[in-house]
């Protein structure tokens, strides 16, 4: 058997341990040899490789990004794309190919799968915003030093009497800023899901302070909206791939928060550095599990799936379904974390 493997769009912490988890079990059980493409797609659209073994891996369990490289194009931005990617698949004589991606990737790997080529994905993301999967890995590491940021801030905030404004990366789902916001202690959380009115922050965060000397954090989602007519906020730019690029929103939320208040308020964008360097443990396991799935899938001949975390098991679910919606944070989390603003 041979299995080909690629990593498509951002990277994100635990790329690395899926690879070494496919390589492990494609070796160990099934005497099979594992063929990485490199920069995600291109690598198959122009026949570029690397050969995968045990001894290829070591090392790379706590190791952060993707040793073969990742890139946001894919075969449909050409006429002749999925037909390059078929004779890639052949060139190798392949029996499957898994595909490690967020909700980009995993939408194109279906496509290739529903033009005949025998796929498996594997749902990367530190967004956590596939459908069908409780967990996507990556989410924790980036949880976890988001949260460690907002414990920094909290003691320059008090010291200081200010009101601290962080943005975290997420795109158009609140997980991150969530779950690092409950985890930190937050003062406000805006996502996207929960569009907020900014007079009604800002009259908050004034109360709070009225009552004695309070820092305060405002965690802010990189895709968080405004309530309809309560504040317009900058256009983004669309990279080449037609990828909105988001960031930015905490500059305009802290303006907002100054013009309308006395309060001092500083911005800190977290940016790059929630998906950067070693994964957490709860994401080396869960990499490490996806990857072997993804491997015992192709074995058994589960095309067009994706691994998914369920009930504390991993199953195979079809593609199709879960990047058919975005998987949003839940009224009863939100309800949760906003019991503590203010
Ligand atoms: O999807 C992961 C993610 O990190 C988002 O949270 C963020 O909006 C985007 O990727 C950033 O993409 P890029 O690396 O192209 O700037």
């Amino acid at each position: 058997m041979r299995i080909g493997v690629m990593t498509g769009g951002g990277d994100c912490p635990g790329l690395n341990a899926v690879i070494r988890g496919v390589v492990r079990k494609a070796e160990r059980s099934y005497g099979a040899s594992v063929v990485g493409f490199l920069d995600g797609w291109k690598g198959l659209l122009e026949d570029r490789f690397m050969h995968l073994d045990i001894e290829a891996c070591r090392g790379l369990l706590p190791r952060g990004g993707t040793v073969i490289g990742t890139s946001r194009y894919h075969p449909y931005m050409y006429e002749d794309g999925i037909d390059r990617v078929r004779k890639t698949f052949a060139a190798h004589e392949l029996d499957g190919l898994i595909c490690i991606g967020g909700e980009g990737t995993l939408s194109c790997t279906h496509r290739v799968g529903n033009d005949g080529i025998p796929v498996v994905g594997v749902p990367k993301t530190i967004d956590n915003d596939i459908g069908g999967t409780e967990r996507t890995f990556g989410f924790d590491t980036a949880v976890h030093i988001a949260s460690e940021a907002i414990d920094r801030l909290h003691t320059t905030a008090e010291s200081h009497d200010r009101v601290m404004v962080v943005e975290v990366m997420g795109r158009h789902v609140g997980h991150i800023a969530t779950w690092s916001g409950l985890a930190g202690g937050a003062t406000m959380t805006l996502i996207p899901e929960k569009p907020f009115d900014i007079a009604e922050v800002c009259e908050a965060l004034e109360r709070r302070h009225a009552r004695g000397r309070y820092a305060s954090i405002v965690v802010v989602a990189e895709g968080a909206k405004p309530a309809e007519g309560t504040m317009d906020l900058d256009e983004h730019p669309v990279d080449k791939f037609g990828h909105v690029r988001l960031g930015g929103i905490a500059n305009q939320v802290a303006a907002q928060i100054e013009a309308r208040t006395d309060l001092e308020t500083r911005v800190t964008i977290l940016g790059h550095v929630q998906r950067g360097g070693t994964p957490t443990a709860f994401d080396r396991v869960l990499s490490t599990r996806f990857g072997v799935a993804a491997a015992e899938a192709v074995h058994d001949g589960k095309f067009n799936q994706m691994v998914a975390l369920e009930s504390e098991r991993i199953v195979c679910k079809p593609l199709g379904e879960c990047v058919a919606e975005l998987k949003y944070v839940s009224d009863e989390l939100y309800n949760t974390a906003s019991m503590f603003f203010a």
